[in-house]
């Protein structure tokens, strides 16, 4: 099958793009850059040996949402783009609304327009809000905390009410929990821009010396440790998931939910010692309070999965951090 991956150079995106092609899939990505950058696409090519299918364009573009669709036989669409801060979302909650919501409102009116009507939606645990009811499973109460998380919601929302009107649509909202790690070639990998928001690629700017310490959100919660527990899953594997999706959407129709997960909890101190194994770095820690809006624990449960799409989880922590110091240590500053 042909799938356009919009956000298609993002950190997610451009791995799930190396397991289409390994699945015998082509792609078209379409990405603005506004979160990743060119090279992404001669280091894709470096992996894969093929060039890929590429479109700069906004996703909010209807007029170029329509004319990479005209151009090319799409069969499914996977929407990774949209912005995923949730601290930016909280300041900026009109740009949240307008790219993350509208965005993908223009998409699937542009993909009705082209009789596309297969979509994978890249969503978030964080619809579940802080809830403790472990493991989560996709019929947990949703809970929104925040813009950000209030746009995944409501695109799945979205979803749910464009297949109730009309059941030509097949649509799956993939619930992603903490995504790490990088390709094994060290040749792509998180490059987020300014500060690291998320634990993993902040503690792999400590292990390059780019950031003096790690600051730890924490230490004090009713955790094993004291400190904040995550699933966190190998980015391969989640790409691996969005292959199994959208093959699953081929055969059978309709719409769904499903968690992206391993199932497994770790804390922040376990994924530190882990880092410190696979880098043989040690990481400067300081303890500071908690972060607003950080929850103590959260992981999933990732049965559905298995069950409906056949797929799990397969790779270790060791492997995610050994991953993801291959990467960093062999681009310190990410793409530039
Ligand atoms: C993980 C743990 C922190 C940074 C967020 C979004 C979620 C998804 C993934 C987009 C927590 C602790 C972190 C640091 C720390 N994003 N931490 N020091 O908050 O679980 O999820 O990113 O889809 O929607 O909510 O991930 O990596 O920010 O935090 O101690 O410098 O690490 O307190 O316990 P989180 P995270």
């Amino acid at each position: 099958m042909r799938i356009l991956l919009t956000g298609g150079t993002g950190y997610i995106g451009s791995h799930t793009a190396i397991a289409l092609i390994e699945a015998g899939h082509q792609v078209t990505l379409l990405d603005n850059f506004s979160n990743s950058k060119p090279a992404v696409l001669d280091r894709l090519r470096e992996i894969t040996g093929v060039t890929m299918d590429f479109f700069e364009a906004d996703v909010t573009d209807e007029d170029a949402l329509d004319a990479v669709m005209a151009d090319r036989s799409i069969d499914a669409v996977i929407h990774f783009a949209a912005p995923k801060a949730v601290g930016e979302s909280i300041a900026r909650p009109l740009h949240y609304f307008e790219n993350g919501v509208g965005g993908t409102v223009k998409l699937l009116r542009a993909m009705d327009r082209h009789a596309v009507r297969n979509v994978v939606y890249s969503s978030s645990a964080t619809v579940y809000g802080l809830s403790e009811d472990l493991p989560l499973t996709e019929d947990a109460p949703t809970s929104v905390i925040n813009p950000y998380g209030r746009t995944k919601l409501m695109c799945e929302q979205i979803l749910g009410d464009l297949f109730a009107s009309d059941s030509s649509w097949n649509a799956i909202a993939l619930r992603y929990f903490n995504p790490v790690g990088a390709h094994p070639s060290g040749l792509i990998g998180e490059d987020p821009q300014g500060v690291p928001a998320n634990l993993v690629p902040f503690i792999a700017q400590v292990a390059v010396g780019r950031r003096p310490a790690l600051t730890i959100f924490g230490d004090d919660y009713p955790t094993p440790d004291g400190t904040g527990v995550r699933d966190y899953i190998h980015v391969l594997d989640l790409a691996e998931g969005h292959v199994a999706a959208v093959e699953h959407l081929a055969n059978k129709p309709g719409y769904d939910t499903i968690n992206l997960g391993t199932g497994q909890g770790v804390s922040v101190r376990e994924m530190v010692e882990a880092f410190e194994r696979a880098s043989g770095v040690a990481i400067p820690i300081e303890v500071a309070p908690r972060r607003p809006g950080d929850g103590p624990a959260s992981w999933a449960d990732a049965t559905k999965a298995a069950r409906v799409l056949g797929w799990t989880a397969t790779r270790t922590l060791d492997q995610m951090t050994a991953d993801v110091w291959r990467w960093q240590s062999h681009n310190p500053n990410g793409y530039d």
